[in-house]
């Protein structure tokens, strides 16, 4: 069993006593950082980064040298399950990633397959292990994961897109099919969370970026059925430690009752959400993770320290919070806006987290 020097993420997220709230940023390993911009540039490109396990290694302590962060992130992607699968994952300047060869045809989408992550994804597992090697302890190592649904989206799309047609005409037309490509891509994340966490990941999140764009009906029928199905066959132990989940699906907001109820340790909140109001439906269900909005970065520290205090005067006195952004970190965010947030967070949060609610 390893024992962590600090292990308040873990706490937090499994609504055990801490001393403070635990914070980490989504995409605190990005273009923001200069250290970040020179580490891409000497690997070429983005996924050459993602699949040299000694330059992942590097970029994902980078944040955590600089800030004194409450966990680290495996540096990779969610795209990294279907360029496996042969969709053939690149990076355009300016235009996010695209693939190759998007599902079209029928005959394509039957053709699928699980990618087997010892074999298809060796890099990213390897990656895990050396990260965690690094870290030696000191703070816990999340991994990731795409939800099958925002996977299907890239892959049906071929990219991003800005109105999900696609998508959506093969949902309305063909849910046959696309319950075919999700199936897929649930069990293929399933063995992927799983030989993350086998290979060292300390908590698991799944990133639902487009469930979002969905009717609640749909939602429910396309994606939170796939995560739980995912919920419940993770791991949630390995070498003597429980291995906490994280569901995050942006836009979720209305559902999180539904959300928290699939068997999920934590729910990630985006920024149109109140966390007050999200712990009086779920917070005695869940932990909740998230969600100041990643523009407040572009204010100086006297806003982010304000901004900081209502976030945690909204969550409250207690456990069950894990400090975030409600999205990722922006690549034009200076990183003394992050110094500043991490300071804010840990100072203002310890007397949420004294035994006596604060004035009393
Ligand atoms: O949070 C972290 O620091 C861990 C690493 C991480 C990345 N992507 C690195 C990355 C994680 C967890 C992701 C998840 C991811 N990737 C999501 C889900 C979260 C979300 O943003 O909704 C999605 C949808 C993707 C797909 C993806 N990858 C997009 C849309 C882009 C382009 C985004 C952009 O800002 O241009 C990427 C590229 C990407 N993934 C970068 C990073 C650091 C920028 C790559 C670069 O160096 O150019």
């Amino acid at each position: 069993m390893s024992t962590l020097k600090n292990d308040t993420l873990i706490r937090a997220l499994l609504r055990q006593p801490t001393t403070y709230t635990p914070i980490w940023v989504m995409r605190q390993a990005g273009r923001y950082l200069p250290e970040y911009n020179q580490t891409r540039a000497r690997a070429g490109t983005f996924l050459a980064l993602c699949r040299n396990p000694d330059l992942a290694t590097e970029v994902t302590l980078q944040p955590l040298s600089r800030f004194a962060l409450d966990a680290a992130i495996l540096f990779s992607d969610i795209l990294t399950i279907p360029d496996a699968m042969g969709l053939g994952l690149y990076f355009s300047d300016g235009e996010g990633p695209r693939f190759e060869r998007p599902l079209r045809e029928e005959w394509e989408i039957r053709n699928l397959f699980v990618p087997d992550p010892d074999q298809h994804l060796r890099y990213v597992l390897d990656a895990v292990a050396q990260i965690r090697r690094a870290l030696s302890n000191q703070v816990p190592l999340i991994g990731f994961a795409g939800s099958p649904f925002t996977l299907a989206c890239y892959m049906i799309e071929g990219g991003g897109s800005a109105d999900f047609r696609a998508l959506k005409t093969m949902l309305y037309r063909r849910p046959d099919l696309l319950h075919h490509v999700l199936d897929i891509n649930c069990r293929a994340v399933t063995a992927y969370l799983n030989a993350q966490i086998e290979a060292g990941a300390q908590a698991v999140m799944l990133f639902d970026s487009w469930g979002g764009i969905l009717t609640h009906a749909a939602y429910r029928e396309f994606s939170l059925a796939y995560m739980k199905r995912i919920i419940a066959a993770l791991k949630r132990e390995h070498g003597g430690s429980r291995i906490p989940n994280i569901v995050f699906s942006r836009g979720g907001g209305l559902w999180l009752e539904e959300i928290a109820s699939i068997g999920c340790d934590a729910v990630g909140l985006d920024w149109t959400v109140d966390i007050g109001a999200a712990r009086n439906r779920i917070g005695n269900a869940v932990a909740l993770q998230g969600n100041l909005d990643p523009a407040v970065l572009f204010a100086g520290a006297e806003t982010i320290r304000l901004q900081v205090q209502q976030l945690l005067d909204a969550f409250g006195h207690g456990s069950g919070h894990v400090f975030n952004l409600g999205h990722g970190v922006s690549q034009h965010t200076p990183p003394d806006s992050v110094a500043a947030l991490v300071e804010a967070v840990h100072e203002l949060s310890k007397r949420f987290h004294q035994s006596l609610p604060p004035g009393i």
